[in-house]
């Protein structure tokens, strides 16, 4: 009798093991997503890409979506509602799209510290505490730029505009820094330059300085779509456009890509917004898998010559920073 109690509740242990794993790996994953804005185009489209793909996984997966609406102070008091979400079960991993870099360096560290598989996405931070980083490759973006306008611009003592984004964050920064790497040596000089915050309308405003202050502009370099159409706006008010090349990055269909057929821009290059590669990577944390520490998105090229598009570099994974970086 008593072995038959025993072999009873051995195959009762046995039994609640094997469901609860069961459970466990059946439970859907909540994903805390800290969105610096959704006003602007691209990140739009981003938010739409991110809903499709986390759709198709509903059985696995769920969003808790949060936007700062630009709000540097609004984005750090969601992340920390989402860390006290975490400690409380409510989620059981965080993205993170920064508005800036600094200001979010502390807290990115904070969440992977406390154990929270955590992907920063698009905008990177200055830490590398995080479990993996995922976006476009701003170096490749920008030196592609550079190396475009270069050639454009052979043969000429070309002077030329660049339209900055946001330089507190990593993506300005590097598409500056290509930019500047792949024209160096070349007879261009830039002769203006501001900070435009990534709006179009700021694009405008600091194209009409540039353009009242000189009277050769030969190219405009401006480190996203909506502020080069707003360059060319500027230009072409002051019936100059036909003077100067005009590019930009982003590269979305019903934008940039859109400035490109009617010749209001020259070339855009597509800055990827990572979402699907974002959600593969969740998925394979979710099953426990090891992902690499930086995958880093490729561009595609698009001007009068490519109509549908070049692929320039590769998408990449980087599996080993220290080896990485010995490297550069
Ligand atoms: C949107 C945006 C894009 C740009 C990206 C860089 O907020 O400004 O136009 O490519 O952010 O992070």
């Amino acid at each position: 009798m008593k072995r038959i109690m025993l072999l009873a509740v051995c195959l009762l242990l046995v039994g609640s093991v094997f469901v609860s794993s069961e459970a466990a790996e059946k439970k859907k994953w909540r994903i805390g997503f800290s969105q610096c804005n959704l006003g602007e185009q691209w990140r739009a489209n981003m938010y739409e890409e991110l809903l499709r793909a986390v759709e198709r996984h509903s059985d696995e997966l769920e969003l808790i979506h949060k936007d700062a609406q630009l709000d540097t102070t609004r984005q750090q008091a969601q992340i920390r509602e989402f860390i006290s979400n975490y400690e409380n079960g409510l989620i059981d991993c965080i993205v993170i799209v920064p508005k800036e870099s600094a200001p979010f360096t502390p807290l990115v560290k904070e969440c992977y510290d406390m154990g929270m598989p955590t992907i920063v996405a698009d905008r990177d931070v200055l830490t590398d505490d995080y479990t993996c980083f995922i976006g476009g490759d701003n170096m490749v973006v920008g030196r592609a730029a550079g190396e475009w306008m270069r050639e454009k611009m052979a043969g000429k003592s070309a002077k030329g505009v660049e339209l900055q984004g946001m330089m507190t964050t990593v993506p300005a920064q590097e598409r500056n820094k290509g930019f500047l790497e792949a024209i160096k040596g070349a007879d261009m000089e830039i002769i203006f330059r501001a900070d435009a915050n990534w709006m179009e309308a700021a694009g405008r405003k600091e194209m009409e300085s540039a353009l009242s202050r000189f009277d050769q502009i030969d190219f405009v370099y401006s480190h996203n779509d909506p502020m080069a159409h707003g360059a060319y706006l500027a230009a072409q008010s002051a019936g100059r456009e036909k003077d100067m090349l005009i590019i930009g990055i982003d590269g979305m269909p019903h934008e940039g890509i859109a400035y490109v057929k009617t010749g209001q821009m020259d070339a855009t290059f597509v800055y990827p917004s990572g979402m699907d590669t974002t959600i593969e990577t969740i998925l394979k944390l979710k099953r426990g898998e090891k992902v690499p520490k930086r995958i880093m998105l490729n561009t595609t090229l698009y001007d009068k010559d490519n109509p549908n598009g070049k692929t320039v570099g590769t998408n990449r994974e980087i599996w080993d920073l220290e080896a990485e970086r010995a490297k550069n």
